[in-house]
């Protein structure tokens, strides 16, 4: 199953995204709450929860392990919809191991730029390792080939944690990703737009109408 992430905290992009029925999930971070105009993480997060039935992910500002661990803490207790994103540093990855083994220890690795950082993050026990496609290709990096080899060695070794294809620019990388396996995508409002239309379905449209007027005289 493909599943449709939107990548904003704006909460009048996902009510349009949900109620096109075929939104699976939001992830936010630090700069998408800025740019929805809010500092109330908590608030926020909850309000996506209200109009997402799958994983919201809100990510801590720490930058230790026990800092991110003590946000990860108070993150999670706000709903079972939320996931908490750690970047993969080692000390994110000391953090995850902790948080991974709690009941309610649902981690969205994140800012991960290469198939070695997937894999310690699959073995810190996150569920889904974000790999930063976007950014890869801004610098001249091949991003899709990371979400490609993760992929693969996942599935060669059994990691029971879901690639999530992340930094998307424009629908060329949700058929990219796709095709690379991810299990996730996660995009921006603009990019998921741009994925439903065509101008040949507006012209199609519009010569169905036309002649549907002169069927009818
Ligand atoms: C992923 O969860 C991130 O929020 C996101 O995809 C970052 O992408 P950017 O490169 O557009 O900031």
């Amino acid at each position: 199953m493909a599943d449709i992430f939107l990548d904003t905290a704006k909460l009048e992009e996902i009510r349009e995204a949900a109620s096109w029925g075929i939104l699976d999930g939001v992830t936010t971070n630090p700069t998408l709450m800025m740019q929805a105009g809010t500092a109330d993480l908590k608030t926020n997060t909850l309000e996506i929860v209200k109009l997402v039935s799958g994983p919201v992910s809100a990510e801590v500002i720490s930058t230790d392990a026990a800092g991110m661990v003590e946000e990860a803490r108070e993150i999670l207790s706000w709903s079972e919809h939320v996931f908490v994103k750690i970047p993969a540093t080692a000390e994110g990855l000391q953090a995850m191991s902790e948080i991974s083994s709690w009941p309610n220890g649902r981690v969205n690795a994140t800012l991960i730029f290469s198939p070695n950082q997937a894999l310690l993050v699959a073995k810190a026990g996150a569920a889904f390792a974000s790999v930063f496609v976007g950014r890869m290709d801004d610098a001249g990096l091949d991003g899709m080939e990371v979400v490609r080899q993760t992929r693969a060695i996942f599935d060669i070794y059994g990691f029971d944690c879901q690639v999530l294809a992340a930094s998307i620019r424009h629908p060329a990388h949700v058929v990219e990703a796709l095709l690379a396996g991810a299990d996730i995508i996660t995009l921006p409002f603009g990019v998921l737009q741009k994925m439903i239309r065509s101008p040949f379905t507006d012209a199609g449209m519009a010569s169905f109408a036309a002649d549907w007027k002169k069927a009818m005289g």
